[in-house]
């Protein structure tokens, strides 16, 4: 039986991660860290699975990382944990970068010292482009091949990570790949980024637990937005490769945020002008404007597509959150 460790188990990702990997009978040590009332929510369906067990870890704990690393010398490992965040990492440049990029780190030496046969996923972002783009046929498009230039503190650390894990690869022979993951969203998407605070307010309109208006921020963003259930299963085919690579993982598809709030809106019939308010202060100090990937190469090697589109996931966040299922 293969094991597997996943870190940021109690985010979106790490809970569809960990439904994917017990559902293909690994055993999963799933890494959380410790906070006041740890919040299981996302994996409380789990909890009592045989093949699952969680253990106390934090990115910016060497020692901690590497006692985990020796004692489980795992198959594989997903380090999916970060302040992923991009507004607050504008707030907390520092903690951003000791989170999401020297935890990379910590953790990529532990491999090297305790667990070198371990295949490890980075989880890299669109946000590393920053405003850069290519352009095909009259396109604009990012891929593994366009130059990043982030515009954040998050993204700025995630390409150090990036380009920690081919260092790695190359002096070291590690089996390390990192995604270059577009937006992903679900009915698990945490409340402060924008789609589920879009439908979590819909919802509570719904249930009639509004007190006030939506108050959003830039509307004009494009995002390329996918189902976290699509991407992660995008990460486990990248730890089952011959070798180690980078890869875009995609729809090729892009919306803008007010092009998401119409769609949410209407599917439920009412009409977002009424019920929303653009608040300055939550327009960011430096803003991605046009995010679309390009997936070829993922598609081509890996044989991976993704499933929903931005309609069925519109659907899926609606009717999680306005009917609960
Ligand atoms: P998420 O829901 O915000 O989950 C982040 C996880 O990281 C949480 O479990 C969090 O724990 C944990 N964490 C934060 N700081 C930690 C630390 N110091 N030590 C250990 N754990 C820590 O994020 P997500 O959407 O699942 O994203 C998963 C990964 O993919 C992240 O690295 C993110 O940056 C990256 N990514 C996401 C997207 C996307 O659209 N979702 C796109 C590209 C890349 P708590 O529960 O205690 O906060
Ligand atoms: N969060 C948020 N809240 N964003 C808003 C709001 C609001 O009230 N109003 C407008 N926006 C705009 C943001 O300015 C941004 O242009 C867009 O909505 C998307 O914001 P988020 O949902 O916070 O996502 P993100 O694109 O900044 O970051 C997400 O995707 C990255 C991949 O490109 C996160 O999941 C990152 O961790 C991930 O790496």
């Amino acid at each position: 039986m293969k094991t597997a460790l996943v870190t940021g188990v109690t985010g979106q990702d790490g809970s569809y991660l960990c439904d994917l990997l017990l559902d293909k009978e690994y055993s999963v040590v799933g890494l959380y860290r410790r906070s006041s009332n740890n919040n299981f929510e996302r994996i409380k369906h789990l909890l009592d699975h045989p093949r699952l067990s969680l253990e106390e870890f934090d990115l910016t704990d060497p020692n901690g990382i590497n006692t985990t690393l020796r004692k489980h010398q795992p198959d594989e490992f997903y380090n999916l944990a970060a302040q992923s965040h991009v507004g607050t990492s504008f707030k907390q440049p520092t903690t951003t970068f000791e989170i999401d990029a020297v935890g990379v780190i910590n953790l990529l030496e532990a491999i090297k010292n305790y667990s070198p046969l371990t295949r490890f996923y980075q989880a890299g972002t669109s946000e590393m482009f920053g405003r850069n783009f290519d352009t095909k046929d009259g396109h604009k498009y990012q891929s593994e091949m366009t130059k990043m230039l982030p515009q954040s503190p998050y993204g700025v650390a995630k390409l150090a990570a990036y380009h920690m894990v081919q260092i790695y690869r190359s002096a070291y022979n590690l089996y390390c790949c990192c995604g270059i993951l577009f937006n992903h969203e679900s009915p698990r998407r945490g409340e402060c980024f924008v789609t589920r605070k879009i439908t979590k307010y819909i919802g509570d309109l719904i249930k009639n637990k509004n007190k006030g208006l939506l108050e959003l921020g830039n509307l004009d963003a494009h995002r390329d937005w996918g189902h976290a259930k699509d991407y992660v299963y995008g990460m486990y085919l990248m730890l089952q490769q011959a070798n180690a690579d980078d890869y875009v993982l995609s729809t090729g598809q892009t919306h803008s945020v007010k092009e998401f709030l119409i769609a949410a809106f209407n599917s439920v019939d009412l009409d977002y002008n009424k019920y929303t308010v653009i608040n300055e202060n939550l327009f960011r100090p430096a803003e991605v404007d046009y995010l679309r990937g390009d997936s070829s190469k993922a598609r081509e090697k890996l044989g991976w597509a993704p499933t929903y589109t931005f309609d069925t996931l519109v659907k899926d966040m609606i009717n999680s959150d306005c009917y609960g299922s």
